[in-house]
């Protein structure tokens, strides 16, 4: 059988996880929000017309926040469309999926809809068709306590106190050409940063986000980031990186490696912001928001335009993505002292975690376990892993890990979880020296694997793919011996001797 080691100690850590880390995205974009998580009618919907099948799972995943309202939707976005008497709101078209938007779902529903779920909001300004003015309405409507125009109309809608919502987007892709009105990297760093200090004036407290490329294969990555963070880096906390990973024609082991390239990703735009830092003599550090990341296949149901509620990216995942949707996980939290936000995008039905039919069932895509695992048992410190792996090589890529791994240690709730998996079709034994946690001892160890890289769960057989404890660990004098089988993605928990909470 292959080998690996690891050596794991409480004295080589990362960094801290921030709790935004473990966020998803709620976009009007096909059936995410309509047919999604707002069906009035459904069977399980509640008097909002939130569907509660849906609530409950969202409720599984933990999720710290949810960014909202899109993505390419917010560039032809008027917010105020969305707020007052559902009367009185106008049907209009969106031109970014081309869908009819009857505005019965707005800001007001969202955050009614995340105080359900418990979490925070991330809000992104339309900086596509609109700009400043907008922007600063916008936060005076939700961030300002009362006695101005915006902030008394929130009150006569119902909701005395302010949201107070903390962070915000400016804008979303807009070095996009998909993107409605998109900018270049001069216009939009100068319309962001004039943006950004106009809502700081409205309220002081917000964190902002300026929009960094939508992907590293854009022609003008990374020049853009620089180009926008020299307008901004004095007004914005994070800059903004998108990644969808996306099989296409690759083969299983290529398509294993890819999250690879996230992790080239993430240090380039790293060095970018110092870059920028550099240049600005300047002592802030930039950290970095991953507001959108998924895994992508194409999608299982045709896209009916103008439409609303529409599936669209419709897409039951596989076994195969899953696992490199974890390792996407984990590439994330191994840069923890850089991205302090980020988002899986997106929640439900589009590229999902949870899937729907409109009138029928929800359930869990494959994706939704590594993502509620981490989100569950990946909060503390995050540690410097020293494995020592077999490597393989494709037509691609040279060097790639067959162990991926990561080892987060939560100090408060004496826990330590080692995530691991195998990107090959052979066993591995993976031995962990931890006796720097040598009060510790095996709680549980989680594997989730399917002889078929293929499975799915569907309506009528949701429990295809599906995580089951094991008893593939051992502990000996500080040593954890874990097979670790072929394709697969494994959550070992450690507790302190005596506390099995
Ligand atoms: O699939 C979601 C979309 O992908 C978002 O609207 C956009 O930001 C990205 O291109």
């Amino acid at each position: 059988m292959k080998k690996a080691t690891m050596i794991l100690s409480k004295d080589f850590s990362i960094g801290q996880t921030d709790e935004r880390l473990f966020g998803s995205f709620v976009e009007h974009m096909g059936s995410v929000v309509y047919n999604g998580i707002y069906e009035p009618g459904h069977v399980t919907a509640d008097e909002e017309g939130f569907r509660g099948d849906v609530l409950e799972l969202v409720k599984e995943l933990n999720l710290s926040m949810v960014r909202y309202p899109g993505g390419n939707f917010t560039s032809g976005y008027n917010w105020e469309d969305g707020i007052g008497p559902r009367e009185n709101r106008p049907v209009k078209l969106d031109l970014a999926w081309r869908q009819i938007e009857p505005n019965s779902f707005g800001l007001d529903e969202f955050m009614k809809w995340l105080g359900k779920v418990g979490a925070d909001p991330i809000m992104t300004v339309n900086l596509g068709t609109r700009g400043i003015d907008e922007a600063r309405n916008m936060i005076e409507y939700c961030n300002f306590s009362g006695g101005s125009q915006w902030s008394d109309l929130r009150k006569s809608h119902g909701v005395e106190k302010p949201y107070g919502i903390k962070t915000w987007c400016l804008g979303n892709e807009l070095d996009g050409e998909w993107q409605i009105a998109r900018k270049t990297a001069e216009a939009y760093g100068l319309l962001a940063c004039e943006t950004a200090k106009a809502m700081r004036w409205v309220d002081p407290s917000i964190e902002l986000v300026a929009v960094g490329s939508s992907a590293r294969h854009m022609p003008t990555f990374p020049e853009w980031d620089k180009t926008v963070l020299m307008h901004t880096y004095e007004h914005a906390d994070y800059l903004s990186l998108h990644n969808y990973i996306g099989k296409k024609e690759a083969d299983t082991a290529t398509y294993l490696a890819m999250p690879l390239d996230m992790e080239r990703q993430i240090r380039e735009v790293i060095a970018t912001c110092d870059y920028v830092q550099s240049r600005k003599r300047s002592n802030k550090t930039m950290y970095l928001s991953f507001d959108e990341w998924n895994v992508w296949r194409a999608p299982d149901v045709e896209y009916t335009p103008w439409q609303t509620g529409s599936p669209y990216d419709w897409v039951k995942f596989h076994m195969e993505d899953a696992l490199v949707f974890g390792s996407a996980m984990l590439t994330i939290l191994r840069n923890a002292d850089r991205i302090r936000i980020a988002c899986q995008s997106l929640l439900v039905n589009t590229i999902p975690m949870i899937l729907t039919e409109k009138g029928g069932q929800a359930w869990r895509n494959p994706t939704f376990y590594p993502f509620a695992h981490v989100s569950q048992f990946g909060r503390g410190t995050v540690l410097r892993n020293v494995l020592n792996t077999p490597k393989y090589d494709t037509s691609v890529y040279t060097d790639v890990p067959v162990i991926d791994s990561l080892s987060v240690y939560n100090e408060e709730k004496a826990e330590l979880t080692v995530f691991a998996l195998n990107r090959s079709s052979e066993d591995v034994q993976l031995e962990t020296d931890i006796r720097d946690f040598n009060d510790f001892t095996l709680h549980q160890h989680i594997v989730m694997k399917n002889n078929n890289l293929s499975a799915v769960n569907t309506a009528e057989a949701p429990l295809t793919v599906v995580p089951r404890l094991c008893d593939d660990s051992s502990m000996d004098n500080g040593l954890l011996s874990s097979r670790i089988a072929p394709y697969s993605w494994n959550v070992i928990r450690l507790k302190v001797k005596g506390d099995q909470r």
